[in-house]
């Protein structure tokens, strides 16, 4: 796509990525996404701020052609991490004067992870302001978010940011602006849970900190531009403050029907308590909808047969994914079937230590579950609906 302009003088530069469906090798984009880049035109000076990854190197050099750039005199880089710098070089070989900016962190990260010239790039500190005439940067760290280098930048007299990850969504779109809010909610909601959540504290801080910003647009390296910036703000407030609703999520496999079984019965349980259950069967779930469903969970109930003692490999993954997000759950338990024994249930609990959770009972069936499983895990609903209530969960 050529390159669209935000206000005289500063222009969406970046690449739309509409077919890339796994990022980092783990997190599915089922609609793609973009690597926002943006040139900002000062009377005197003219800065890049971030780049593209490398596999659209030629678009973001396309892109600048096409607005005759001749010169750029700054290369901002807001993170290190390579689809947004791993073009840099491209660009630092096209424009070879351009000095890069970055925080100390990010600047140690180019060099280790592009090779770029320590002497081509100069830290910046928090608060710096670089004068590109009659407009001004000033650059703000807010480390993880979510790496430990990252920045933002703020174009103070348009009042634009640029926060890089941050406020960011995966998604392929020819709207330069956020169109459907609806829509982008949910990009935007699957990208704070998959990349952000596990840095809500940091988050949080860093939401206080904008407050001295004001903003007409939020200009973020991933998904449409916000037009309305208190749309995005408001969802992270709600996604790192909120309390976690009155909601259960259920990732689990069956093999034989056993645990398949209980699962129903208890979510049926549940759901006749007034207790919202989003179950997901592994073998075809979307990673990174169960991600989402744990934005905003209470509790997590994880439903598991025995494969060799211990649970079902693609459970294992689940809980270590679970443990890795960090989301605000209250409370965890386990049910689940076995054959001839199982440690299941304490191998699990091993693998979910960051989850600051009180464990509730499990229900661990012998064979398919009998009467007694099923009051077991009717006891276990009425439980979860009760310690709900207490906590005005809602
Ligand atoms: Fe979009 Fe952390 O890179």
């Amino acid at each position: 796509m050529k390159p669209r302009e935000i206000r005289p003088g500063v222009s969406w530069v970046g690449a739309v990525d509409w077919d890339r469906r796994l990022f980092d090798a783990l997190i599915p984009l089922p609609d793609g996404t973009s690597y926002n880049s943006y040139l900002v035109k000062g009377s005197e000076k003219t800065a890049l701020i971030d780049a593209v990854d490398p596999s659209m190197r030629h678009v973001l050099l396309d892109n600048l052609a096409h607005l005759g750039c001749q010169c750029i005199d700054y290369v901002i880089a807001n993170h290190g991490e390579q689809d947004h710098s791993g073009s840099i070089p491209d660009v630092l070989a096209r424009f070879p004067n351009a000095e890069v900016l970055a925080s100390p962190r990010c600047k140690a990260m180019l060099v280790d992870l592009l090779m770029i010239p320590e002497a081509k790039i100069r830290a910046v500190s928090d608060g710096e302001t670089l004068a590109l005439g009659d407009r001004t940067l000033q650059f703000v760290h807010a480390p993880w978010v979510h790496w430990p280098d990252t920045m933002l930048t703020y174009l103070r007299e348009e009042r634009i940011l640029f926060p890089c990850d941050l406020f960011g969504s995966h998604l392929a779109t020819t709207d330069l602006y956020v169109t459907d809010e609806g829509q982008v909610h949910e990009a935007a909601k699957r990208y704070y849970a998959e990349i952000m959540m596990p840095f809500r504290n940091h988050i949080e801080r860093h939401l206080a900190r904008l407050k001295e910003y004001p903003m007409d647009v939020i200009a973020p390296s991933h998904g449409p531009l916000y037009d309305r910036p208190a749309f995005i703000v408001e969802k992270y407030r709600g996604w790192v403050f909120d309390k976690p609703g009155n909601k259960v999520v259920l990732p689990y496999i069956s093999m034989h029907g056993s645990t398949q079984r209980m699962v129903e019965h208890f979510v049926d349980a549940l759901a006749h308590r007034g207790v919202t259950v989003q179950q997901f069967n592994l073998t075809v779930t979307d990673i990174g909808k169960l991600a989402m469903a744990l934005v905003d969970a209470a509790t997590l109930v994880i439903g598991t047969p025995t494969v060799i003692v211990g649970p079902h490999p693609n459970v294992a993954y689940a809980a270590l994914l679970a443990n890795a997000l960090r989301p605000k759950l209250q409370f965890v338990s386990i049910i689940g079937s076995y054959g001839w024994g199982s440690k299941a249930v304490e191998q699990l609990s091993g693998m979910i230590p960051n989850l600051k959770v009180e464990v509730l009972g499990p229900v661990i069936a012998r064979g398919f579950p009998r009467e007694v499983d099923l009051q077991a895990v009717e006891a276990l609903a009425e439980t979860i609906a009760q310690k709900h209530r207490e906590r005005g969960f809602v």
